[in-house]
């Protein structure tokens, strides 16, 4: 079995009957939308709320039943993926483009447990490039004030064409040499104005399950 399968498959284990599950993004969360599809199949009561239109279309084709963000009283677990983990369970999210909905989602959950193969693990950030969220308009300049910060950001495109996020914004991938502070990095970021969200997710995550070569590391 393939290590992102082996932590989806582990953080199922802490989904119990009645609970409102987040559901993430990405193909490690794609396993774990699998695994529970099964478990719904075999009586398991829960409802899941998706964090982008990718993983709706797959939640609704495996049977898992949904409600909308906005109606739900509670979210008593996120199961999501990520691009880079530090030591402190900081991490950068965004690599799928679904950054500002999984944060939504992942902030207002009780417990947020994150699912990744073991290379994702880090000691610093900033060798993945920090996706960042910008509101299409101007969006030069935003990059211009981004750069400021000391990266090099770059318009994220799909094929030929700009990528759009589910929210109808740009994503700019920027480039660190070393991201030391995370959470002042995402406090400056977050201050520059045309800035919606930054994939740094600090002071968020409950536990990491990390697989490699079929044995599970879990972290909290
Ligand atoms: C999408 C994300 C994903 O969770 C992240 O990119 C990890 O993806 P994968 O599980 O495919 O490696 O943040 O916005």
């Amino acid at each position: 079995m393939e290590d992102k399968q082996l932590a989806a498959e582990a953080a199922v284990k802490y989904i119990q009957t009645g609970m409102t599950i987040g559901l993430g993004s990405g193909s490690t969360v794609n396993y774990m939308l699998e695994a529970l599809a099964k478990r719904i199949k075999e009586g398991m009561d829960v409802k899941g709320i998706p964090s982008s239109v990718k993983t709706e279309k797959l939640a609704r084709k495996l049977g898992i039943p949904l409600i909308g963000y906005s109606k739900a009283t509670k979210i008593d677990l996120a199961i999501d993926g990520a691009d880079e983990v530090n030591s402190s369970l900081q991490l950068t999210k965004g690599g799928g483009g679904s950054l500002v909905r999984e944060k939504i989602i992942d902030v207002a959950a009780t417990k947020l447990i994150i699912i990744v193969d073991y290379s994702k693990m880090v000691t610093h950030l900033g060798s993945f490039p920090l996706p960042v969220e910008v509101v299409p308009f101007g969006w030069e300049k935003t990059a211009e004030r981004i750069a400021a910060f000391g990266c090099n950001p770059k318009l994220r495109k799909s094929d030929q064409d700009v990528f759009i996020s589910d929210n109808h914004n740009y994503i700019l991938d920027c480039q660190f040499d070393l991201i030391e502070q995370p959470e002042q990095l995402h406090e400056q970021l977050k201050q520059t104005v045309g800035v919606v969200e930054t994939g740094l997710f600090v002071n968020m995550t409950d536990m990491v399950i990390a697989a490699k070569n079929g044995i599970i590391d879990t972290r909290h």
